[in-house]
């Protein structure tokens, strides 16, 4: 749906109509029902979306480790030239998760285990990963190892972190959160991914460390060359880091583009009234009436309609096409495209 037209190279990771359901003991829900979206090399793509729109699912699902009951029903996921859907589980454990597609968790303070140094940790995903200029392959020796250690000195240099070298033999309580945020950014790049998935990674620090960590981020997509997938519920992020943004409503794929185009010209009515919410612009305290629907019963057609000001009749009928809308531009909306019969 969103390839962009002036890049001829395909995209580092391509989402396409993905439909995932978790079947649990309350029903099955539809928790992602069409989306698509993709990363082009050395890209930040912001997904934005309010709580429980399907963001962190569709994480899990590009890094396979769905929950228990989870079934994608159909679409692809495509990262460099092959289809994850098609891979087994030791591929996904021994080529791709954490090694080519590294992962930034949301809460700092939560995922780094309390009881073992910093660099024991950040040594075992390189013990298994490698370093990326080896295959992980092979037996694990001094060398190796000492090696491992040089190159984690390095990161965390580049990731600014205090006192990098004696900072490996420190537990985690020994950290600030930005510290730590600063610790789980190294852990992400120290195999040398192409894909770093970000979810919601600055929601747990302060405004201030928010944006350092921000900051930091840009610089390091550039000097690692990797691109970027970052989820988070705040557009003012979107605008801060984000290159292109995929906007996501209750498991859909609703609106595309560059982030300057969509912010300055949003298209969807959700999209919309997303950005008239922020603080940035917003006038006082204001919010989208109604609620996320549950995804164990969402509306028909377009899931925003009952909470839409501009809905129209067809709008629970028939879920919209993604159509093209101005300047590398797509939107899913009955405004803009009536789907071919
Ligand atoms: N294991 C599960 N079983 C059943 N439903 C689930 C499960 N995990 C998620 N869901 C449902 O899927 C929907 C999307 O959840 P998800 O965590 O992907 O949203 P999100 O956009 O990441 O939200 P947040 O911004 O709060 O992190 C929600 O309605 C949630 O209840
Ligand atoms: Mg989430």
């Amino acid at each position: 749906m969103a390839a962009d037209p002036t890049n001829a190279r395909p995209p580092l990771l391509s989402v396409a109509n993905l439909r995932v359901s978790i079947a649990s003991d309350e029903g099955l829900a539809q928790v992602l029902d069409g989306v698509s979206l993709d990363v082009a090399e050395g890209r930040i793509v912001g997904v934005v979306g309010e709580s429980g729109c399907g963001k962190s699912t569709l994480v899990r699902a590009v890094l396979g480790i769905l929950p228990r009951g989870a079934r994608t029903e159909s679409g692809s996921i495509h990262f460099a030239g092959e289809d994850l859907l098609t891979l087994d589980e030791r591929a996904m454990t021994r080529r791709i998760r954490g090694r080519a597609i590294g992962f930034i968790p949301q809460d700092p303070y939560l995922a780094l285990n309390p009881v073992f140094r910093v660099g024991t940790q950040l040594l075992e995903i390189m013990r298994w990963h490698g370093d990326g200029s080896e295959d992980g392959a092979g037996p694990f020796n001094r060398a190796r190892r000492a090696r491992h250690r040089l190159w984690l000195i390095q990161i965390l240099k580049a990731v600014q972190l205090p006192d990098p070298e004696q900072a490996l033999d420190r537990y985690p309580h020994q950290f600030s959160g930005g510290q730590r945020q600063r610790l789980l950014i190294a852990g992400a790049l120290a195999c040398r991914p192409r894909l770093v998935i970000a979810d919601e990674p600055t929601t747990a620090l302060d405004v201030t460390t928010q944006l350092e960590i921000l900051k930091l981020l840009k610089r390091l997509v550039a000097e690692f060359g990797v691109s970027m997938l970052f989820v988070t519920h705040d557009v003012g992020v979107v605008a801060q880091l984000c290159d292109e943004v995929a906007v996501m409503y209750a498991g859909q794929s609703v609106e595309w583009g560059g982030t300057g185009e969509l912010l300055a010209r949003p298209r969807h009515p959700y999209t919309v009234s997303l950005l008239a919410c922020h603080p940035d612009r917003a006038d006082g305290l204001v919010g989208i009436a109604g609620q996320v629907p549950s995804a164990l019963a969402p509306p028909t057609g377009c899931r925003f309609h009952p909470r839409c000001g501009k809905a129209m009749a067809a709008c629970a009928g028939t879920k919209p096409e993604t159509t093209p809308s101005g300047d590398r531009h797509t939107v899913a909306c009955m405004l803009y495209g009536v789907p071919d019969a």
